[in-house]
């Protein structure tokens, strides 16, 4: 069984994973620059590089220590390249090449976006034909995904993504970053009816996402009327069902358009309780499977990249040592070459 090294930079996570095969954790390691970040209001990428600068070297020393692995016995070193903060994204490349040559293994460069896209089925060798909904806090996605490799992308985000749209928003209340979370639970004491927010694209006809209007409605909403401490709950249970509507309805309509029996959701925001709850509500009711990544894979980390380097390495995908960084999305660079 092959026995892989991950490591993840593309944004404000330090993270290195040792894994064996396709869902033997031997190690997970993930330092989070949140709170160096939280002063400034959201990522400063030339913070984050500095810090990944920093803390590599002891994240990757200590995923090492804890799998009880030398680097000698690993069978290939994995980076994400893409996308990601330009930064911060050579950092963990560079790093994971500069292991991969002196221990005389392969490297591997992981697009970050199949590593959250992979993230629900960790542990399984297949992967089912399925709609993926990715809501990270740079991308809103959604993909027919016919197995490893074949993805086909149905629709996106026109302007926020969906755990931006909740970090901006969050900003607004005053509830600091990141603000997912926190959004997260002070809706699960409110009234989602009480305010009525625009569900932007919710009747477009196709798949892409706009959330940059919500905000706006956020924003004006809190110069007519300010926020009253009482209030929070029920804007942040409004807010988040807005967002949450156009979701869970694009993605159900993906469903039943394309047939498949099975759904992803991955990202960060897949973290969300009231996502996960009404997803999987609506899927036994429709009567589809609905995956999600165990509890630590839903937020910025390496052991979904090391799972879809695992996915790589069975396919005998490799990289180059030259190969470079994509800070872009470009869905071509998801496609199995
Ligand atoms: O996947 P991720 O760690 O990083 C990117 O690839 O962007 O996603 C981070 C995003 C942030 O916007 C954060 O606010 C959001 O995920 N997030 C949440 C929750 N936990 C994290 N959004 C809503 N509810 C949560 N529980
Ligand atoms: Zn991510």
């Amino acid at each position: 069984m092959m026995t892989l090294l991950a490591i993840e930079t593309s944004c404000d996570e330090t993270a290195a994973a040792v894994l064996r095969g396709y869902g033997e954790i031997l190690s997970h390691t993930v330092f989070s620059q949140a709170e160096i970040h939280s002063k400034f209001g959201g990522v400063v990428p030339e913070v984050a590089s500095r810090n990944h600068l920093q803390s590599a070297p002891w994240v990757i020393d200590e995923a090492l220590k804890t799998a009880g692995v030398e680097v000698g016995e690993l069978d290939t070193v994995a980076a994400t390249n893409g996308p990601g903060l330009a930064s911060a994204l050579l950092v963990g490349s560079a790093v994971a090449k500069g292991i991969a040559i002196g221990a005389g293994k392969p490297f591997m460069a992981i697009n970050h976006l199949e590593g959250h896209m992979l993230s629900p089925f960790f542990g399984r060798q297949d992967i089912p034909p399925h709609i993926s909904l990715v809501v990270s806090g740079g991308h809103t996605l959604l993909f027919d995904v016919h197995g490893f490799g074949d993805y086909r992308l149905l629709g996106r985000t026109l302007d926020d993504a969906a755990g931006e749209a909740f970090d901006k928003v969050a900003k607004l209340l005053g509830l600091g970053y990141p603000g997912g979370v926190r959004i997260d639970r002070l809706a699960r004491d409110g009234n989602a009816n009480r305010f009525d927010f625009p569900r932007g694209m919710i009747d477009s006809g196709d798949y892409n996402f706009s959330f940059s209007g919500l905000k706006t409605a956020v924003r004006v909403f809190l110069e007519k009327h300010g926020t009253a401490e009482a209030d929070l709950p029920d804007l942040c249970a409004s807010f988040q069902a807005a967002i949450l509507d156009v979701l869970l309805a694009k993605l159900f309509r993906a469903l039943k358009e394309s047939g498949h029996q099975s759904a992803a959701i991955s990202g960060g925001v897949s973290a969300n309780a009231a996502l996960r709850s009404r997803a999987a509500d609506r899927a036994s009711k429709e009567g589809v499977v609905l995956h999600t990544a165990p509890p630590g894979l839903h937020t910025d980390n390496a052991l979904m990249i090391a799972y879809a380097a695992a996915h790589h390495a069975a396919a005998g995908i490799t990289s180059p040592f030259d190969e470079d960084i994509y800070p872009n999305f470009d869905p071509k660079r998801l496609q199995a070459s």
